[in-house]
């Protein structure tokens, strides 16, 4: 029962932090919207539940990495159906390139998915369906050497969260509060 904005908090921060730990989590990938009104799903990477910060991580060629450099404005929306919670989350974005925390985001990769940030940048046009890969590691993983230049097409994006809006469904009523890291009410869901 979700009968004081304590009792909301902690549901919300329990959830984050459970979706980005575990990916079976119906939150591990929320839609994440930029200032240019555009949206795309994207893995929730980590949650620091004291400096409200969620971490995704990118291809720093990617159209959402110049968007968010451009205006860093941030909405990330994530629904789990079976406890029929909303979140929607704004707050600031911000890209790192280079850092003990992008070091640690590689180092947690595997080579096989280190590939992806080998190939062409997300977006880049093809004369036919393509994976962007270059072709000796479609199926294939590439060993140390062979992944350096992906290194550095990684980027994180961190997102400063400044408000949680929190929408519970239910027969008997919904239930709704705009969070702040500090503060927060209950409104008309
Ligand atoms: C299930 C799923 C998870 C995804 N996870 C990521 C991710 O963690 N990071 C990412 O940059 N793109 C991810 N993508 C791809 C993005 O949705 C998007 O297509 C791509 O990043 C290009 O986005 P942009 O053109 O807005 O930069 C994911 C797509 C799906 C379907």
């Amino acid at each position: 029962m979700y009968d004081t904005l304590e009792k909301v908090r902690a549901d919300l921060d329990a959830r984050l932090e459970a979706a980005a730990g575990d990916r079976r989590s119906p939150m591990h990938t929320p839609v994440v919207a930029t200032a240019d009104a555009d949206a795309r799903v994207m893995v929730l990477r980590g949650f620091d539940r004291l400096s409200w910060t969620l971490r995704f991580h990118a291809d720093a060629r990617s159209p959402k990495v110049t968007a968010v450099e451009d205006d860093p404005r941030i909405a990330v929306v994530a629904y789990d159906k079976a406890a029929g919670v909303q979140l929607r989350l704004r707050g600031r974005g911000r890209i790192e390139r280079a850092g003990t925390a992008v070091d640690a985001a590689w180092a947690e990769s595997t080579n096989f998915a280190r590939r992806f940030s080998l190939g062409a940048g997300p977006g880049a046009a093809s004369e036919g369906p393509t994976s962007g890969l270059p072709q000796q590691f479609e199926g294939a993983e590439p060993d140390d050497g062979e992944l350096l230049p992906a290194r550095l097409n990684v980027a994180l994006l961190l997102v400063k969260m400044e408000e949680a809006d929190w929408f519970s469904l239910a027969h008997t009523g919904h239930r709704r509060a705009l969070l702040t890291r500090d503060g927060g009410q209950w409104i008309a869901p």
